[in-house]
């Protein structure tokens, strides 16, 4: 298992390019599924999670190729694929693949409305909460399915296909709405979301449809309307960039000091986190390229956030943030919505020498002057990353394990600081 040294102290200068967006690129692959032509993604970042996906898609009969490739390269850094899915070979998604990535549920839409069946295993338990998946299965049985849960797997049916209909969804969730979109778009009819998730990673599947055929109008606003068409063609699409990458990297220049520009982010994707990351001591500017962020010398001030639905502050830059928050000079109040458990990291931030309370779904952060790096374990994707912010600022070395994490949703995450001047290398192997 491969770890991940750092030595702190070291401020960050440079270029940081911004890699396609993970949660853009999953529903956009699994989006494939509904047609028999061939989707081409562009962009798609080299991650493990994707690598997975393409594993979970071939499993029903996906074909894939990845373009220019050279003999040597990251298997799928930042590439343009192709995917295929002349004939759906198999409706059933097995528990052993849906298992390793949570977000492969969603395959249950496309292949229900496609062929009209689908058996998905339930994801099971996943390290940030208990994780429902009630609303994707009410979206679907609105849309006419017939939805049976037997031995932990959802069996969906609808032999005459899915009915538009109007879907209410009681709580923002954007995998309810990836699975809507995808299931409404071949459905017979009109479909109405409300209180729709209005993620940009949302807008992009919708354009990606809309592209395919699909007749969808209203995505990234609350209510979407989508009006059913017989059958979805091939396309071409640009992911867009990760706007929780450019965040995070972001808040590591607030962390470590310097002067960063990065490459492709876009300032409309990351909304309220600018402003608090820009309340917290950097300075963020749009330049033709991407967003500058920078800081010099100046403490840190603490500054309370709360994580909601977007245009909200994004729950996957909440641990990022704690670990900011503790070097700022004074207490923060960090409040977790969206997800309970999402607190993992505050155990392990604490061995670094972080002063953290814990009071249900709020976290109190009191800044210290000095982090000490110590060996730490990486729990979940965000949390792993909020170790490495804390580590660039930390004294001495800090180790973290278990950086598979890390690699499901960071591509190549240590040459990428280590390029700005981080003393950061993998070490691979066991032990
Ligand atoms: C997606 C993102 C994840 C991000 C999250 C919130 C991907 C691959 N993952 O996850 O990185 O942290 O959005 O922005 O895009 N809920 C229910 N019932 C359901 C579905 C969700 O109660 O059927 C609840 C969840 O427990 C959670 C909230 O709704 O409290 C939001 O979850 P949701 O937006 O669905 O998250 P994901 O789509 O799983």
């Amino acid at each position: 298992m491969d770890r991940i040294r750092i030595v702190g102290g070291h401020a960050l200068n440079g270029v940081i390019q911004i890699s396609g967006s993970k949660n853009a690129a999953l529903p956009l692959m699994i989006a494939s599924l509904l047609t028999r032509e061939t989707l081409t993604l562009e962009n798609v970042p080299g991650l493990a999670d994707v690598a997975m996906l393409l594993r979970i898609l071939g499993h029903h009969g996906v074909d894939h190729s990845v373009d220019g490739r050279r003999l040597g390269a990251a298997p799928y850094a930042s590439r343009a694929i192709h995917l295929t899915a002349g004939t759906i070979v198999d409706t059933l998604a097995p528990y052993e693949l849906v298992a390793k990535m949570r977000a492969s549920f969603w395959v249950i839409a496309p292949l229900l409305a496609r062929m009209g069946e689908a058996k998905v295993s339930l994801p099971g338990g996943c390290a940030i909460g208990t994780r429902p998946v009630d609303l994707l299965i009410m979206a679907l049985e609105k849309l006419g399915a017939k939805v049976e849960i037997e031995a932990g797997y959802v069996h969906a049916i609808a032999p005459n296909g899915l009915i538009g209909a109007e879907i209410h969804f009681p709580k923002v969730t954007v995998g309810g709405t990836h699975t809507a979109l995808m299931a409404a778009s071949l459905a017979h009819g009109h479909t109405l979301l409300v209180n729709a998730a209005r993620e940009p990673e949302i807008v992009d599947l919708a354009d990606c449809l809309n592209k395919m055929g699909a007749r969808i109008k209203g995505a990234g606003q609350s209510v979407v309307e989508i009006e059913g068409v017989g059958a979805l063609s091939g396309a071409r699409h640009a992911v867009l960039p990760d706007r929780i990458e450019a965040g995070t990297y972001a808040i590591a220049v607030a962390m470590a000091g310097g002067d960063v520009l990065l490459e492709g982010a876009r300032a409309d994707l990351l909304e309220s986190a600018i402003d608090v990351i820009e309340q917290a001591g950097a300075t963020i500017s749009v330049t033709n390229e991407g967003l500058r962020v920078r800081r010099n010398g100046a403490g840190l001030a603490p500054v309370d956030v709360e994580t909601a639905p977007f245009p909200g502050f994004p729950t996957d830059l909440q641990a990022q943030f704690m670990a900011l928050m503790t070097k700022a000079k004074g207490r923060s109040r960090i409040t977790e919505t969206i997800f309970e458990n999402r607190f993992m990291h505050v155990q392990e931030l604490a061995r670094l020498g972080a002063h953290i309370r814990l009071e249900g779904d709020v976290a109190l952060v009191d800044g210290v002057d000095e982090l000490q790096g110590a060996p730490v374990m990486a729990t979940d994707l965000r949390a792993s990353v909020s170790l490495v912010i804390a580590a660039l600022a930390a004294r001495g070395e800090t180790t973290v394990n278990r950086v598979y994490h890390l690699d499901r949703g960071f591509e190549r995450l240590e040459d990428k600081l280590g390029g700005c001047g981080a003393l950061i290398e993998r070490v691979s192997g066991a032990g």
